[in-house]
């Protein structure tokens, strides 16, 4: 990894948040245009730690959110969730007492059921429970980096099967949303995914959306895949970030999984995201 110290930066601060994973970004007013200079930074940053979490944030107008999105590329449209009313590239987070689910429950890398899944995701929170309602983050070069020899020799060239009816149906029934309106995309993804911009190894499968490993046998593909599952959810790769109000977070889905805790029913938690479109993994 390149080793870049928090003092290179001259336009943001960057704190690292762990030693594994993460960076606190401060010195940054998302609430208005950035300058490129200081896009230049926040790139490198969200490169070298992978999720990146401003701090001291005003509420971000979704115009602006949207703006800042389309500067690491075109924007995604979730197939499933509702957005928000006037800006269909905004997602909007929300959970309250009358909610069933809450989004993101289980390790997941963004839609990684789509055939080019989400490169990143900008996610604000405007309103939050008394305490709690973390989400965590790991770092799935670190899950790559840590398995031993001969697994990797045995998942280099192994494809995996990436889902979704079984967690896009009925899931935003009470937002709204109808079965009838929305897509389940599948797609086949390597195992082991090459970062597009750092060239580094990961592993690229998820609890939520990966369902097969499409060279072997079921019972073979259910064994190995929970080892994977394991791998990546291990606790020495991952982060448990507490939020404050307007935080935003940043993160790499395709280097990063996470999981939000639902941990505050009957509390509401709120806030809107942002989703950029990536490439096919390779
Ligand atoms: C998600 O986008 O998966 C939800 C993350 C969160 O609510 O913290």
């Amino acid at each position: 990894m390149v080793a870049v110290q928090t003092n290179d930066y001259k336009k943001i601060i960057a704190k690292p948040f762990a030693p594994n994973l993460g960076a606190e970004i401060h010195e940054v007013d998302l609430s208005k245009t950035i300058s490129d200079e200081q896009f230049e930074e926040i790139h490198h940053a969200f490169l070298q730690y992978q999720v990146l979490f401003f701090k001291g944030q005003r509420v971000i107008p979704p115009e602006i959110h949207v703006e800042f999105g389309k500067r690491f590329g075109e924007l995604h449209t979730h197939p499933a969730a509702p957005t928000m009313k006037g800006h269909p590239e905004v997602f909007e987070i929300h959970a309250t007492k009358n909610s069933k689910i809450a989004n993101g429950e289980f390790w997941h890398s963004d839609v990684s059921c789509d055939e080019e899944p989400p490169l990143g995701t900008m996610l604000q929170i405007h309103i939050l429970p008394d305490c709690g309602g973390d989400t965590m983050f790991n770092n799935m070069y670190s899950a790559y980096e840590a398995l031993s020899q001969p697994i990797k020799n045995m998942i280099s060239d192994l494809t995996a099967l990436h889902s979704s009816e079984h967690i896009y149906k009925g899931r935003y029934a009470d937002r709204g949303q109808k079965d009838t309106d929305i897509d389940c995309p599948e797609a086949i993804h390597p195992i082991v995914r090459t970062h597009p911009e750092t060239g580094k190894k990961g592993l690229f499968v998820n609890r939520t959306f990966t369902t097969r490993i499409n060279e072997l046998s079921e019972d073979e593909s259910n064994i190995l895949l929970e080892l994977l599952f394991q791998q990546g959810e291990h606790i020495n790769h991952q982060i448990r970030f507490r939020w404050s109000k307007n935080d935003m977070a940043f993160w790499d889905n395709r280097c990063c999984m996470h999981r939000a805790i639902w941990d505050y029913w009957p509390e509401e938690r709120k806030g809107r995201r942002v989703t950029i479109k990536g490439d096919k993994p390779a």
